[in-house]
């Protein structure tokens, strides 16, 4: 148990007495949880959140990457309100949805066809059931440590002999269900050889092109080059999950950022900046399997929903539009950001390593350079804990998790970035003593 350095947290304390009461664990995800209890959240604006307590923090959780242009952005919030006044949900097509798959389709190269729906989960899922409806084919490849939510084919872990095959990481889960999936080391093109030369079965790989799961895990050089050119060599549809990474590190996801066709994509979190909505998309012949022309069901009541779709539509406008500044000022602080920390913890003679790219980076206590499942899980997460609760204590909400992501928004200026850097400073000595 992490000792409680959080007494200061009085209302989020009684909050999180009270909400266990009549929510399991007291949160409604697993990852909000920290110890000994989260903060519960007041209100939120640009780049901060507030606390019950009324403390501020600068936030680099962002909605676990979902708050691209920050939190209560005006373009966004004037679409959605425009929209409240017209209804807030029809279930039947609106104009609005043809605009806002314009948009991702002119955003993503490889999508001809888009399909709106509303978590993550759902999108992969649905991914998932495309691939294997497109070759009629089983099994699933999923990379260690990439998570694509929390349904039976992809909620597995590594099985232990050569074939990989995956086991339930959840009581209630099916083994029948996690056996279709097969589990490759993530920057590993040879154990994705030998496992497509073993399994003839293949439907479908799944892959995180940049892995924010495990912290932030790079694609080796090639590595997704190699992906995509073997998928392509045997006909297996490749699945890129830019749940995290679409409209993140480009206006067109990590496929644009590495000049990859994939398949199958799937959108989600900076696709509205902060509403429910996600999208599968892809090449035509697969994406008209959806029925009710094809035979792959997919359906959702909320799918469409004219609210998110207002706010899709904004944030996306909203992008294009100050692209060129907006994703070269997030690349510039986090260059100067990760840069200043690394040269921090040297200069402490802290065993680190800092992965970064795009808007996004991670820090990791450990003298071996971090590229999968395994070395990840080998840093100190004990450490991160302690870094985590100084930063907290200092005014910066980052995810409670080494295994998460540290995600920079538009709103975030030089002046927060400064102030974060000294709360790291101290997270940092907290963590040496
Ligand atoms: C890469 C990736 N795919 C899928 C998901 C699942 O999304 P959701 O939580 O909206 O179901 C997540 C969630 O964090 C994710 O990071």
């Amino acid at each position: 148990m992490t000792k409680n350095t959080l007494e200061w947290l009085t209302e989020s304390k009684k909050l999180f007495n009270t909400a266990k009461k009549v929510i399991p664990s007291g949160v409604n995800s697993p990852v909000r949880y920290f110890e000994p209890y989260p903060f519960f959240t007041k209100k939120a604006n640009g780049a901060y959140i507030w606390d019950a307590d009324n403390n501020c923090y600068i936030d680099f959780c962002n909605a676990y990457g979902a708050l691209l242009l920050g939190h209560r952005r005006k373009e966004i919030l004037r679409s959605v309100s425009v929209q409240l006044s017209k209804g807030t949900l029809y279930c039947t097509p609106t104009e609005s949805e043809i605009e806002l798959s314009k948009l991702i389709i002119g955003n993503f190269p490889s999508i001809d066809k888009v399909r709106l729906m509303n978590t993550g989960g759902e999108s992969t899922m649905t991914a998932i059931r495309l691939a294997r409806g497109f070759t009629k084919k089983k099994k699933i490849i999923k990379f260690e440590g990439c998570y694509h939510g929390a349904h039976d084919s992809v909620l597995v872990k590594a099985g232990s002999g050569s074939a990989h095959n995956g086991i339930s990481v959840s009581d209630g889960g099916l083994d029948e269900v996690s056996k279709n999936t097969l589990v490759v080391e993530y920057n590993n093109i040879e154990d994705l050889k030998k496992t497509i030369r073993k399994n003839k079965d293949i439907a479908g790989v799944i892959v995180e092109p940049i892995l924010a799961n495990m912290g932030l895990i790079l694609p080796a050089k090639n590595f997704l080059h190699d992906l995509r050119k073997i998928t392509k060599e045997n006909n297996i549809p490749l699945i890129f999950d830019e749940v995290v990474t679409g409209f993140r590190v480009a206006p067109g996801g990590a496929q644009e950022h590495f000049g990859i066709k994939p398949d199958i994509t799937t959108i989600a979190k900076a696709l509205s900046n902060g509403f429910t909505i996600s999208a599968v998309g892809g090449k035509k012949e697969i994406m008209d399997l959806l029925s009710p022309d094809g035979k792959v069901y997919q359906a959702s009541t909320f799918a469409g929903n004219p609210i998110s779709v207002s706010a899709a539509i904004s944030s996306i406008k909203t992008i294009n539009k100050i692209k060129n500044k907006l994703y070269s000022k997030l690349e510039r602080f986090n260059l100067l950001f990760s840069t200043a920390l690394d040269d921090m913890a040297t200069d402490m003679k802290i065993p680190h390593q800092i992965n970064f790219t795009a808007s996004m980076f991670q820090i990791f206590f450990t003298n071996k350079p971090v590229v999968d499942y395994q070395t990840s899980k080998n840093s100190n997460a004990k450490k991160f804990q302690k870094m985590f609760q100084t930063l907290l204590k200092n005014g910066i909400f980052i995810a409670p998790s080494q295994f998460e992501v540290i995600f920079l928004s538009d709103a975030h200026t030089q002046t927060d970035l400064n102030k974060t850097l000294d709360a790291y400073y101290l997270a940092l000595k907290s963590v040496k003593n």
